[in-house]
């Protein structure tokens, strides 16, 4: 969603806040700006509709200086995605970049019209640089201006605000969405991730909720919700300039998929020992025997890795799991049981519902885990208890290597819980465990079928539908297949739990359609091959995922195949996400989509 950067440099700042909205492009984005202090003290901006490449175009028509600026890439929420709402917004004696949505925008606007402003834009984000603004006509210091108009702010938001004049002062706050300070040598930065400001820093603070700073180029002076002068810690990030790069590869996504043996097998290592061979999860708080009930809550694709968890957790187990979508759980006023145990999963530990929902069950005297891809998020600050994936940063909007360390972090814990409750034998477990430890390389084998597969995308790449069916554990890789597909490609796709197919979804079912059967050899796989001749019975072009086993029962009418390594049943799933993401992959890519920042989506939903 929205990116923002700010520098209080000592050489042209322009260059580096480009650059850093260029390492928040992943984030999504419709439009982008900055605005400096120029040389007479007054604030200039340049802003532009679309990519960065425009903004770029608009600063070689208009070159624009400063030692001093912020920039920033809109996500629209309020107001179409044009350069007259593009950020920052600013008036004469100061502009103001925001990410967030800030509720109150119509009584504050009411207000500031009376008193004669005159609005510019169609943003939320207006009233707040207006209502400074007014401060200052008033007569307040920027610092007081800024924390006046805090107190009047209602909704979610992080700001970077910069003064006429004020070549030295640079400030930011946070209620709702996340903001980092970097140290630089005699400069201070501000970005809405520590990746913003990868190359320039590696020592990061970050602000508190409902904390604001002021900026200087000898430090940072912080202030908490109730605005009084606090220390926050700083810490060196992990995250090099590095570590996002593409590599050789044409796409993020593509990289990430390849990244996977490697990540997932980071993420195995972190919670499993190598010498006992078993999962030592950090101390969780929480006594894993005794627990009634889990609830998994999280969004899109993060949400069907929990939904994976479900058949795991109660199949091996034996405790009873309900998942929902954050943004339903967190409005349903669902009772919170203490003796239960609440899971949130996320990418980025930031998306507004899932953060919600987790704060509403620790409201409500829950225990929460979270299974969280950054380290430094709220989501990871906040929790009782943090199982991190080792994915690294996760660039691609469509996610793939966060979803299946999610997965592999998902089965340990699993694991885990099952010895707990002795719901295991130690043989059953040890085997179980040994089928976890090889999906690394498994995974591996599976990349190797990536021409296969781009063999296949040609063939349904023309498709205006295109339907996933899978049972059991497998049920929501049919789902997140056609996520994929549909978020990427742009290709109308569904999910369906074959059983339910048809109940309904059978009737769409004709020549044109392929039908993406996802069917280990498992104990539910006779079922899924029945439905399957249900689909090949009515003309659908069925492309069967199996393994060698499984492929054994196609017959000449299936349209196509694709083997995976004969595994055991439980990490199945695992490795069925590869081949969904590398199809869904190549048909973008034949479909000349933009693969990695897909149009209308963003990587981190900062808002509900
Ligand atoms: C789909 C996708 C999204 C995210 C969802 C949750 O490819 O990336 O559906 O999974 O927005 O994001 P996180 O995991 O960051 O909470």
């Amino acid at each position: 969603m929205c990116g923002i950067v700010g520098v209080v440099g000592t050489r042209d700042v322009v260059p580096l806040l480009v650059d850093g909205l260029k390492r928040l492009e992943y984030r999504g984005y419709d439009s982008a700006g900055v605005a400096t202090l120029v040389k007479s003290g007054a604030l200039e901006r340049r802003r532009a509709e679309g990519k960065i490449v425009n903004l770029q175009a608009r600063l070689q028509e208009e070159p624009l200086q400063g030692l001093i600026g912020i920039a920033h890439t809109r996500w629209a929420t309020h107001g179409a995605p044009n350069e007259s709402n593009a950020h920052p917004h600013a008036t004469e004696r100061v502009a103001l970049v925001h990410n967030g949505i800030i509720e109150n925008y119509r009584e504050l606007g009411e207000e500031l019209l009376a008193k004669g402003h005159k609005f510019q834009s169609q943003t939320d984000t207006e009233v707040a640089v207006r209502l400074i603004d007014q401060y200052l006509i008033e007569g307040l210091k920027p610092e007081d201006a800024v924390k006046t108009a805090l107190g009047r702010l209602r909704g979610a938001f992080a700001l970077a605000i910069l003064f006429h004049g004020e070549t030295d002062l640079l400030i930011g706050a946070r209620r709702g969405a996340p903001l980092a300070v970097g140290f630089g040598n005699g400069e201070m930065y501000l970005g809405s991730d520590a990746l913003a400001l990868a190359p320039l820093t590696d020592k990061i603070a970050y602000l508190d909720e409902g904390d604001w700073v002021v900026l200087s180029r000898d430090g940072a002076r912080f202030f908490d919700a109730d605005d009084k002068p606090v220390q926050r810690a700083v810490r060196p990030t992990a995250i090099s300039g590095a570590m996002i790069g593409k590599g050789n590869y044409r796409h993020y996504m593509l990289k990430e998929i390849y990244e996977q043996p490697a990540v997932m097998g980071d993420t195995i290592n972190t919670m499993v020992s190598p010498t006992d061979r078993w999962v030592h999860l950090p101390d969780l708080g929480i006594d894993l025997a005794k627990i009634s009930r889990i609830t998994i809550v999280a969004c899109g694709t993060s949400y069907y890795s929990g939904l994976v968890a479900k058949y795991w957790l109660e199949r091996y187990a034996r405790i009873g799991v309900e998942v929902d979508v954050a943004s339903e759980f967190r409005y349903r006023e669902a009772p919170v049981d203490p003796n239960s145990l609440s899971i949130f999963i996320s990418q980025s530990g930031e998306t507004a519902d899932t953060l919600a929902a987790m704060r509403y069950v620790k409201q409500n005297g829950g225990r929460t885990l979270v299974i969280v891809n950054v380290p430094e998020s709220s989501m990871a600050r906040e929790a009782d208890g943090v199982l991190p994936t080792k994915a690294g940063p996760e660039i691609g909007v469509a996610s793939t290597k966060a979803f299946t360390c999610q997965l592999v972090t998902l089965a340990a814990f699993s694991l885990a819980v099952a010895r707990a409750r002795k719901a295991l034998s130690e043989a059953e477990s040890a085997k179980l465990m040994a089928a976890l430890m090889e999906v690394p390389a498994h995974a591996a084998e599976v990349l190797n079928h990536d021409e296969d597969l781009q063999a296949l995308a040609e063939k349904i790449m023309d498709a205006r539908d295109v339907l996933y069916i899978g049972r059991g554990p497998c049920y929501p890789l049919a789902l997140e297949g056609a996520l994929k597909l549909k978020e990427i490609s742009y290709i109308h796709a569904e999910g369906y739990a074959a059983g339910e197919l048809k109940h309904g979804p059978i009737a769409l079912i004709d020549e044109q359609v392929p039908v993406i059967v996802i069917a280990p050899s498992d104990s539910l796989f006779e079922k899924t091959i029945s439905n399957m001749q249900e689909v090949m019975a009515r003309g659908g072009k069925v492309i069967f995922m199996s393994d060698k086993a499984g492929l054994a029962h196609v017959d000449e009418r299936t349209f196509a195949t694709v083997v995976l390594p004969q595994v055991e049943p439980f990490v199945a799933p695992i490795l069925y996400a590869i081949p969904v993401q590398l199809l869904a992959y190549h048909v973008a890519v034949l479909k000349g989509t933009d693969v990695d920042q897909p149009r209308n989506l963003a990587k981190s939903v900062t808002v509900e």
